[in-house]
């Protein structure tokens, strides 16, 4: 090392710490969370799953939880109020077509109108990515990100990871969909049903470790450019020794993507990516945030719509995943999403389990022993999609 790359070394400024989240109940991204803090709230919440549900509504028994939801919503807003409610907490529900918002009350009043009538934390949807960085300066309330803009959904990269980890086999670290931890035998692969596999995969992870996905491919296909879902799991899973392919059009899949982080590649070859693949995680297109994009659909099927003959022919042995809404005959055709191979499902009762880990987590963060997942220092930051 010369001297002068060592003066730099030694006078270059630590990178500042966030100021965000300032509460420590907060979880505002995916990066707020340490490889041991993920692997606490899933622990947690399998915990709260398999709770007694008489003694498990004492545990936030009259909280007051906020859902602020500016956009629609169906399993994130639910999953969340059940959620909630399982803990004993009491929830109000505040969408922008029924509140003052719609009368031009801005982010920052109706927090601060929540805060004054006794919100404990929110769980906050929004169109704008930041909004919940931003309801968190001004109310310092825990915040949920339950999906901002085109940026972040991290409760949805968490239960899509205790769906890949079901179907998981520890010892081998490939995955079946025959392994299912699903309360719905009826849905689940006919290998589970006959007894010919055992399951759930997901009990024996005691401990997630950044090697716990070592040499598992997921596929991540379809609009990637406005998921905040491939976002959020662009971001956790390679932490935990996953490599993501992403697949899609260059419309929807901007080449920058590869750069966006250690283990994440471009395959466009839909077929070469699901060959490589054990998980194939599909995303509708947004049509909401297209913004004057013009797609032949009939070209964007032909190349990544996922059949049961793709899928038969490319991936007969992954797990098929889809954060929904689903548009059938799209992206995905009927007969995959309700085949054997199809997790997605599993993936909305996974919902419930680890909103259950982290609205606790926001209630009791601080104040009940319930230790901060914060990282200590700041990582680096992942290249951004345009
Ligand atoms: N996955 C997801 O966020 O679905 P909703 O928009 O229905 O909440």
């Amino acid at each position: 090392m010369t001297p002068t790359a060592a003066r730099r070394t030694l006078f270059t400024p630590p990178v500042p710490a966030s100021p965000f989240p300032y509460h420590p109940g907060s979880l505002l991204s995916v990066t707020d969370l340490t490889v041991e803090g993920v692997s606490r709230l899933l622990a947690r919440a399998t915990e709260l799953e398999n709770h007694d549900p008489l003694l498990r509504d004492h545990i936030l028994a009259k909280r007051r939880v906020a859902l602020l939801f500016y956009e629609s919503s169906t399993r994130t807003r639910t999953s969340f109020e059940l959620a909630s409610k399982a803990l004993g907490a009491d929830t109000t529900l505040i969408s922008s077509l029924s509140s003052s918002i719609e009368k031009g009350e801005s982010l920052k009043d109706t927090g601060l109108t929540l805060r004054a009538l006794g919100a404990e934390a929110i769980i906050l949807r929004h169109n704008s990515s930041g909004a919940p960085w931003l309801l968190e300066e001004a109310t310092r309330l825990p915040v949920i990100n339950a999906g901002d803009g085109m940026h972040e959904h991290p409760t949805q990269a968490l239960l899509d990871l205790r769906t890949i980890l079901a179907h998981l086999d520890p010892r081998t670290k490939t995955c079946h969909p025959e392994l299912s931890n699903d309360r719905h035998p009826e849905r689940s692969h006919p290998a589970a049903r006959d007894g010919a596999v055992e399951g759930p995969a997901f009990s024996n992870f005691r401990e997630i470790t950044s090697e716990t996905l070592a040499g598992v491919t997921i596929t991540i296909t379809g609009d990637i450019l406005h998921s905040r879902v491939a976002r959020s799991n662009m971001l956790l899973l390679p932490r935990l020794g996953a490599r993501v392919l992403l697949c899609g059009p260059k419309e929807l899949l901007p080449q920058q993507a590869a750069g966006a982080g250690p283990g994440i590649e471009i395959e466009r070859d839909f077929d070469a990516a699901l060959r490589q693949s054990q998980i194939v995680m599909m995303l509708r297109i947004q049509a909401e945030r297209l913004a004057g994009l013009q797609l032949d659909l009939d070209e964007y099927k032909a190349a990544y719509q996922l059949t049961g003959q793709r899928l038969a022919a490319h991936a007969p042995a992954a797990v098929v995943l889809h954060p929904g809404p689903i548009i059938r005959g799209l992206e995905i055709t009927a007969g995959v999403a309700d085949g054997p191979q199809s997790a997605i499902l599993e993936q909305v009762t996974n919902g419930v389990a680890i909103r259950m880990a982290v609205v606790e987590r926001a209630l009791l963060a601080g104040g009940n022993g319930a230790p901060a997942d914060r990282p200590s220092s700041v990582e680096p930051q992942q290249g951004g999609l345009a």
